[in-house]
């Protein structure tokens, strides 16, 4: 099986709006923080997508033997400091729970630490989102301690430092 991350472009962008249509409200907020707006459109997303590329976030698509299945992005970067956060973290819902989340993430992480050279990273989780929080302990994340609210929900901060 080949696995890839690859940078996700204007042209991934319908596809994802078509994903992001099928989520419920409350899992929309968990994905986005409300940073595409709402209701979900097209130019939402493009206009997120757009800013994200103005700061020289990083945002990739991961594909398996080809096919588009996830996306997931490399947020706040900064190459002083050596941090950066872990953005929308998404696997298409029918290839949910076979391990496809854990090694896209473990892709960006190899990306993060031997391509990037970065030494911290952290991410926001939904605080009632627990599928997603088992799935970060899974990958090496743990919490923080710190909170914020977005969008209406309280979020957790999970951390993942690399060792060198
Ligand atoms: C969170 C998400 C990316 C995980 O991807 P996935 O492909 O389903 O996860 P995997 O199959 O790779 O699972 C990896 C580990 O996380 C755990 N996990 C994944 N989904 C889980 C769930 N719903 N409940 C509990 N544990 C879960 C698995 O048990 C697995 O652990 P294991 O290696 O010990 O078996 C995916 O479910 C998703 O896109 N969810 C919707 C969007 C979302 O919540 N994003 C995160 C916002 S912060």
């Amino acid at each position: 099986m080949k696995l890839a991350l690859k940078p996700f472009t204007e042209k991934d962008i319908p596809q994802f709006y078509e994903w992001m249509k099928s989520e419920s409200e409350e899992m929309l907020t968990f994905i986005d923080g409300v940073t595409f707006g709402r209701p979900i459109t097209i130019e939402g997303i493009t206009n997120y997508h757009n800013n994200a590329i103005s700061k020289k976030w990083l945002s990739f698509k991961f594909l398996v033997d080809g096919e588009i299945i996830g996306h997931i992005e490399l947020i706040r970067l900064d190459l002083v400091a050596q941090t950066s956060a872990i953005g929308y973290v998404y696997i298409r819902r029918d290839r949910r729970g076979v391990g496809f989340g854990k090694k896209m993430l473990e892709l960006l992480l190899l990306h993060a630490k031997i391509k990037i050279g970065l030494k911290y990273l952290d991410l926001l989780v939904g605080e009632n989102n627990n599928p997603a929080q088992h799935f970060y302990k899974k990958c090496g994340f743990g919490y923080s301690g710190k909170t914020l609210e977005k969008g209406g929900t309280n979020m957790l901060v999970m951390y993942i430092k690399f060792k060198y």
